[in-house]
């Protein structure tokens, strides 16, 4: 597919973006309702909070649609390490870099926040296969693997990303 106008991008949260979340959550076809319902409800906290919720976004918009978002924020009682907990695209804008951007949009904003660190966990099965080609292209290595996390057999694959300036 080729895009018909340049993709925008925007930190703040709208209203609107209680329902654009769940449809893009929806939509990757790879997450549970109980997963969906988390990633609502953090769009929701960050509406009722403000930063103090600790939920930092980007969205990326394609004609006045939300077609990708990324969820971040600081981890609680370190220094400067940053959790990103949700990065996901619109079926149809795969492979079209927005991902990519919008993961890059996200470390200048941690960098500016004084983030040294970025964690993204997933899952080891195969489903998510292509997420971990995507998560080291972007420039992430594989730190650890936690046996059995998610299920037996489900294991968890945390990834880091550490800033040298
Ligand atoms: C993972 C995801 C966010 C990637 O977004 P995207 O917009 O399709 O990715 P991009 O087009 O920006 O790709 C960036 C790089 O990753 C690579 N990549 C992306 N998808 C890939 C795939 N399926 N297989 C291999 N490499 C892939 C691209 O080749 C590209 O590399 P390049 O810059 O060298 O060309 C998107 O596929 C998605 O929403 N997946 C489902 C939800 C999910 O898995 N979320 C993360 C778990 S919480």
């Amino acid at each position: 597919m080729k895009l018909s106008e340049p993709i925008r991008f925007r930190e703040e949260v709208l209203p609107s973006d209680v329902e654009a979340v769940r449809e893009l959550a929806t939509s990757t076809g790879f997450f549970s309702q109980e997963e969906i319902s988390v990633a609502v409800e953090l769009v929701q906290e960050r509406l009722a909070k403000g930063l103090h919720s600790g939920y930092h976004f980007f969205f990326a918009e394609h004609e006045d649609r939300v077609v990708g978002y990324t969820c971040f924020g600081p981890i609680a009682c370190t220094v400067a390490s940053y959790d990103v907990y949700w990065i996901a695209v619109l079926d149809d804008f795969r492979r079209l870099g927005v991902g990519k951007r919008l993961l890059e949009k996200t470390e200048e904003r941690i960098a500016a926040l004084g983030g040294k660190r970025i964690y993204i966990e997933t899952s080891d099965r195969s489903q998510y296969h292509a997420t971990r080609g995507f998560y080291r292209r972007c420039g992430f290595t594989k730190e650890a693997v936690l046996k059995d996390f998610y299920a037996p057999g489900d294991d968890k694959a945390v990834y880091v990303k550490v800033r040298m300036l």
